[in-house]
């Protein structure tokens, strides 16, 4: 099997290096996804949230590569968790992309004051897999005890939990936890892009450890973080838009690191969070209008 795939634990594949969307503005989109295919990405990651999925669509469309060979993941935004209102996302989302099916469906966060709404939003997911409308379905941003409740209540174990994961933030115990019901970790921002994004001060592209494992590697960080990913088991859905980063990005596979560069990069680790606390995710904080297709 090629190192770019991974099976999820129902056995569809995907592969484990994905092109990300988020910020990247629309005008941005379709050519960014179709860059990213004619280099050999296979894997988009969207959300309704990005408000590009049109785009992702176009993109896809425009690469001329077939629709069976492009794996979609795309994810439901809060606004629209609830049983109906998430069936109903999933047709906003796949009437966006233009398409009939979706590789992955995964839930963009949990809501921990609203979880009956997180049950309802994830039923509607299994509702989805079982008439064939998606081939995997999954979470994002779950905290083991949101993925405790989930899994007393439901009856398919998520494939996936997208959550942010880089050299700087590495949840180690969430991943134990996910090894143990054999969801797969999927990591966002996987070269550490939030740690760039607030203090410019001490980013993952030039942290030290990360620099000098790159350069005896002929390679750069961002590439070293992602091959750190792969060899973790790890799927990564770096974003650029910019076709020599998208390049870069992908260009992952024609090196491998020793057991102390890889143990040199769990050391990193501060333990501090880029993006929101899970918790802290409500609608009223966070509730917005996802638009009809
Ligand atoms: N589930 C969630 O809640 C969640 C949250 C955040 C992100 N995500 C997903 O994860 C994807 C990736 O996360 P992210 O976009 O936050 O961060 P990222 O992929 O770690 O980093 C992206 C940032 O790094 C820059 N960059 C890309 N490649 C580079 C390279 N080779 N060298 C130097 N700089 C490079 C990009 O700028 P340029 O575009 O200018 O190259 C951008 O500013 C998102 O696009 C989205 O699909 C999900």
């Amino acid at each position: 099997m090629p190192e770019n795939t991974i099976t999820l634990n129902n056995g569809v594949e995907m592969p484990a290096i994905g092109l990300g969307v988020f910020q990247t503005p629309p005008e941005a989109t379709t050519a960014a996804v179709e860059e990213a295919l004619r280099l050999g990405y296979r894997h988009v990651d969207t959300a309704a949230a990005y408000l590009n999925e049109r785009e992702v669509g176009e993109g896809i469309r425009r690469s001329g590569i077939t629709r069976d060979k492009v794996f979609i993941e795309t994810k439901v935004w809060i606004s629209d968790y609830g049983y109906d209102a998430t069936l109903h996302g999933f047709d906003k989302g796949a009437g966006k992309l233009g398409v009939d099916q979706l590789d992955l469906l995964i839930l963009h966060q949990p809501l921990p004051s609203a979880f009956d709404r997180t049950l309802g939003a994830y039923r509607a997911l299994e509702k989805l897999l079982a008439d064939g409308k998606v081939r995997a379905i999954g979470v994002s941003n779950f905290m083991p005890e949101h993925l405790d409740r989930l899994l007393t209540e439901v009856s398919v174990v998520p494939a996936v939990n997208q959550i942010e994961l880089h050299p700087y933030f590495q949840q180690t115990a969430l991943q134990k936890v996910h090894a143990e019901h054999g969801i797969l970790t999927q990591a966002w921002s996987p070269i550490g892009g939030i740690t760039s994004y607030r203090d410019a001060e001490k980013t993952t592209f030039d942290d030290p450890t990360l620099l000098d494992i790159a350069q005896r590697h002929g390679k750069s960080t961002a590439q070293v973080m992602l091959r750190w990913h792969l060899q973790n088991g790890r799927s990564a859905i770096p974003k650029s838009t910019k076709p020599t980063r998208i390049a870069e990005n992908f260009d992952v596979f024609d090196f491998e690191l020793t057991r102390s560069q890889l143990a040199a990069i769990d050391a990193l680790d501060t333990g501090v969070r880029g993006g929101p606390e899970p918790d802290s995710i409500t609608l009223e904080a966070f509730g917005r209008d996802i638009p009809e297709a």
